[in-house]
């Protein structure tokens, strides 16, 4: 069984799919997280990531790996525990970057298929209902204002490190400027699948979300 749950950054989607798939005994895949570890990989190796051959041979080589964890999830790449250098700024930069190339795109979506193919899954991302798993039992589209979005990030980082050097309109503006990129990309845009049930975060807390997810998934389980 396949649970996607699209969005936009700071729609709470992973947080809330990763409860979600605790709850259900699915693995969580964060498909974010592999498009990061493909573009942290690249600047790694000093490649310019304009270079889609390159970069396409770094996606196609890559080993990932999301090791569930208490509370959470660790992403290894190639057996290096990548987690906290995927979440940095550059690398979210970098990841929509390399996510709009058609390439990228296909070899991502291909691995995850195989993951998805191969047991109950929760997956997160921007393409899972209307891409990668048109057929998905039950998708769900995330989404909240950009202002509150923005918060999210800023709390999440501040959080991490009560001296990170952050404020809250900048933050604000990169939230839209990703949303722009993801959403205007000609290749698999950030889209709600016609069948998605979407759900307003803005106003929600995190176990109303959940609620509601669990209170749609139960209709197909018990159907
Ligand atoms: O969800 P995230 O912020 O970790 O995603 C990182 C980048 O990857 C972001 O620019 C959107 C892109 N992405 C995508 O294009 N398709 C997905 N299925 C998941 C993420």
């Amino acid at each position: 069984m396949i649970i996607a749950i699209d969005g936009p950054a700071g729609s709470g989607k992973s947080t809330v799919a990763k409860i979600v798939a605790g709850k259900l005994h699915f693995r969580y895949i964060d498909t974010g997280s592999m498009y990061r570890a493909v573009a942290w990989k690249s600047l790694l190796k000093n490649v310019d990531l304009s270079d889609e051959e390159t970069v396409a041979e770094i996606a196609r080589n890559v080993k990932i790996d999301l090791v569930p964890e208490e509370g959470g999830q660790s992403v290894f790449v190639d057996g290096e525990n990548a987690t906290n250098q995927l979440k940095q700024e550059t690398i979210s930069r970098a990841a929509a970057v390399v996510a709009a190339q058609p390439m990228i795109r296909k070899i991502m979506t291909k691995k995850q298929r195989e993951l998805g193919n191969r047991e109950d899954v929760v997956m997160d991302g921007r393409d899972i209902g209307t891409v990668v798993f048109p057929n998905a039992e039950k998708k769900f589209f995330l989404d909240a204002e950009p202002k509150e979005r923005g918060r999210r990030r800023f709390d999440e980082l501040k959080t991490k490190n009560q001296e990170a050097d952050v404020d809250l309109v900048t933050i604000v503006e990169q939230v839209k400027q990703r949303d722009h990129e993801d959403r205007t990309r000609k290749i698999a845009p950030l889209r709600q699948a016609d069948d998605a049930i979407s759900i307003d975060t803005t106003h929600l807390d995190i176990s109303q979300v959940v609620d509601q997810i669990m209170k749609e998934i139960g209709r197909v389980l018990h159907r």
